[in-house]
């Protein structure tokens, strides 16, 4: 899917999130830059990272999403680029690739996902490390029920949660509804279409492309349990 339409409403939602910035913060000051992220959005974890002076290489394949990123981050050191991280070649090797905030979660079909983590250990260091994040499936409670998820100025965005378990996807319909001046309501609608990983998948899948995964269920290290909302892993090559 795109987020060409989703720009705007991701940036009202999400400019201000901020659990994941210490924890690839802290990888980035560990391991050293340029550091690769793939899915950079709009520049959030890119722009901190690369304020504390780390070197950001930021692929992103959505104009709109870029376009707001490349604004929020001139004048830092980062460099972005137009591009699919289930087909990119960037003519060098990193210490540090990362997916934040579930990117990973736009891999659809075991191809994308081969395709994918064959990028990353191509454009992986010796020792290198590739750090991201996903949403734990076994908190998902796709009852159906429109709720309001809040006011961003003068939007209200509300979200109706579809699971299709056959298929391992979550699909988000969002509702954005501003009522004008005149009192008339102008609504529209966004579809986030997600594919979901189990915690052993994405193990296996790691390790058939000669990684090897560490699962925790947060950023603080926590131990990951099935009540924790996030599924955060680290992976090394080991091959
Ligand atoms: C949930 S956003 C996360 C953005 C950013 N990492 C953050 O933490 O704010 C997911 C991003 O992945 C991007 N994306 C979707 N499919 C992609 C693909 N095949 N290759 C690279 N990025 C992709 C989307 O355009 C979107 O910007």
């Amino acid at each position: 899917m795109s987020y060409d339409e989703l720009a705007d409403l991701y940036a009202l939602q999400y400019e201000n999130y901020a659990d994941d910035l210490d924890f690839y913060a802290r990888l980035a000051e560990r391991h050293g830059g340029p550091v690769l992220e793939l899915g950079a959005g709009q520049g959030r974890v890119a722009a901190h990272l690369a304020r504390r002076g780390v070197e950001v290489w930021a692929l992103e394949p959505s104009a709109a999403m870029r376009a707001r990123g490349e604004a929020a981050t001139r004048g830092l050191a980062m460099r972005w680029i137009a591009g699919d991280m289930r087909d990119f070649e960037l003519g060098r090797r990193f210490p540090l690739v990362i997916a934040p905030f579930n990117a990973l979660m736009h891999l659809y079909t075991l191809a994308d996902q081969n395709a994918a983590l064959a990028g990353v250990a191509r454009h992986l260091e010796a020792g290198g490390v590739f750090a991201f994040d996903l949403y734990n499936p076994l908190l998902i409670r796709a009852d159906g029920a429109l709720r309001l998820e809040g006011r961003y100025g003068a939007a209200e965005v509300y979200y109706r949660q579809e699971h299709r378990p056959e298929a391992q996807r979550l699909l988000t319909h969002y509702v954005l509804d501003e009522t004008g001046p005149d009192g008339a309501l102008r609504r529209r609608h966004h579809t986030l279409d997600q594919r979901y990983f189990t915690r052993y998948e994405v193990e296996r899948w790691l390790a058939a492309a000669g990684l090897s995964g560490r699962l925790t269920g947060g950023f603080r290290g926590e131990p990951y349990e099935a009540r924790r909302p996030i599924m955060v892993w680290t992976a090394r090559r080991v091959s």
